[in-house]
């Protein structure tokens, strides 16, 4: 097919919120033992922290990673994981019928996180306990010094406080596989205690209530305006969670799940801005998506529970192939076409457990194949998002009535004068002749690099012993002559053209 896509320099959707290139960590599995943490790893610093999955963490580019759950976080308590390790207890994790042994906490965690150079973002569970508890946990973490908590955080070695800026309030509160499950009601009143105590404690925070689970919940919508209305004045975002399926086992419909993230980011939206018409408020709750990414094919009983209580079975390993990346690629042009509302993002989770990156225990690290459009995002989007006009054929499917063939966002960044074009082919027999106007952004511009994430076999994956089967190649077929720039996108493909 052919496509067009018109994009102005005075027309701006926002700035680019750089959270939205967050990543997850939670006690599950491996992503914390033998993922991000292994003391014995050859590559394995003084505090135990891997280098080769710390190098290709600083590679992915995240900006912000969430911790310690999940699920986990509705059953933890942040005082076992601090301290000296060998006094800490060994618990049972009902999250994932596992053995937490705490040899990881809260400490260790954001040491890694300065070690790595990004932003923590930390949950304060809401599921076995309450308002009082995170009060103590931030006190714990913010307060500078002189009240037992502050204290006893100092006596652990960390004289200056953390100062985590982002706090989740509990994790998908509405699920009844959640510890502590609650009703909208029970939920929005404890996330408005529990926000107006945090914020007490340390105002420059900032807080995410829980929305659904999903968008196929029963009580989806609903929920998200109930809690709203309890906490609107005390929060700044409402989190979203989707995981992507393949349920047609079709390329095409598999694609066709970003248009139902777009349907997703919009419905909150309204909801978010209904809750604040009925307050005649201008203030705008943002939206922070702290978990999406595929997941489907590990999804079984034998992959979510291991008998026998084990410390860090391998639960959820997701082995993604290129149909995978591309999925990622178009759900992150979503995400930077709503940079406007979304302004925190997490792809779940960071190690192992659905991760952009493998490890084999006391082995290898590498790249799966949806590290790739991740990273490649992350690097190359800088600066604000452009409003994008796009001409496309589309095709009718289940997932979705309308599909457009081309999915694509621009992004500007005017300090080095960086365009860069992220486009999506959808169609799957045939090439796309892509032409872009680049309108308003002087002459001389050039293209500086070109990448494409394709492979002819939808399945093919990234293994230890064959780690670039889907990898980034040049894209043979670009040019640029004054305000327009062509392209030939091979079918299937997800393209990064940058100009400068
Ligand atoms: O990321 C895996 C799990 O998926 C998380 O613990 C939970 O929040 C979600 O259901």
């Amino acid at each position: 097919p052919s496509a067009r896509l018109i994009v102005d320099h005075d027309f701006i959707i926002s700035d680019l919120d750089r959270r939205i290139f967050g990543t997850f960590v939670e006690h599950m599995g491996r992503c914390v033992y033998t993922g991000i943490f292994e003391p014995g790893h050859p590559s394995a610093d003084d505090q135990g922290f891997r280098q080769d999955v710390a190098e290709l963490t600083r590679e992915l580019g995240t900006t912000i990673v969430r911790y310690p759950g999940g699920n986990f976080l509705s059953g933890y308590n942040w005082e076992d994981g601090v301290g000296p390790v060998e006094e800490r207890p060994r618990r049972l994790d009902l999250a994932w019928f596992s053995t937490e042994t705490n040899a990881f906490g809260t400490n260790e965690f954001i040491d890694w996180s300065r070690k790595v150079g990004v932003e923590p973002m930390f949950g304060v569970n809401l599921g076995t306990r309450d308002h009082d508890e995170a009060r103590r946990f931030i006190e714990y973490c913010n307060h500078p010094g002189g009240t037992e908590l502050s204290e006893l955080r100092k006596s652990h070695g960390y004289e200056k406080p953390h100062d985590i800026k982002f706090w989740c309030l509990g994790n998908e509160m509405d699920g009844p596989w959640q510890i502590g499950a609650k009703t909208a009601g029970e939920y929005g009143r404890i996330a408005h205690e529990t926000a107006k105590v945090m914020r007490w404690v340390d105002p420059s925070i900032e807080l995410a209530a829980c929305g659904s689970s999903n968008r196929d919940m029963a009580t989806y919508a609903r929920w998200e305006y109930e809690v709203l209305d309890h906490c609107f004045d005390y929060v700044d975002f409402i989190s979203l969670h989707t995981y992507f399926q393949n349920p047609h086992d079709s390329t095409e419909e598999f694609l066709g799940n970003i248009e139902l993230l777009e349907a997703f980011i919009r419905e909150v939206v309204a909801i978010a801005d209904a809750v604040a018409a009925t307050r005649r408020s201008p203030k705008r709750i943002m939206l922070s998506l702290d978990e999406w990414n595929v997941w489907y094919k590990a999804r079984t009983h034998e992959h979510l529970r291991k008998p026998g209580w084990p410390e860090h079975p391998p639960l959820i390993e997701e082995v993604y192939n290129t149909e995978d990346a591309l999925l990622v690629g178009g759900a992150l042009i979503t995400l930077l076409n709503n940079a406007d509302r979304v302004k925190c993002a997490c792809i779940a989770q960071l190690v192992n457990i659905i991760g952009p990156i493998m490890t084999e225990p006391g082995g290898a690290a590498w790249r799966q194949t949806i590290f790739h459009p991740f990273a490649l995002t992350a690097r190359h989007a800088h600066g604000r998002v452009l409003r994008s006009l796009i001409s496309s054929p589309s095709y009718a499917g289940k997932t979705a009535p309308e599909i457009p063939y081309l999915h694509a966002c621009v992004t500007e960044d005017e300090t080095t004068g960086q365009v860069t074009i992220f486009a999506l082919n959808r169609h799957l027999g045939e090439p796309m002749d892509l032409e872009v106007l680049l309108r308003g952004f002087g002459g001389n511009r050039q293209v500086v690099e070109a990448l494409q994430i394709h492979h002819p076999n939808m399945k093919a994956v990234n293994t230890k012993d064959a780690q670039d089967t889907v990898a980034p190649a040049p894209i043979e077929t670009v040019s640029l002559e004054g305000d327009r720039l062509q392209a030939r996108l091979m079918p299937g493909s997800w393209n990064v053209i940058v100009t400068a």
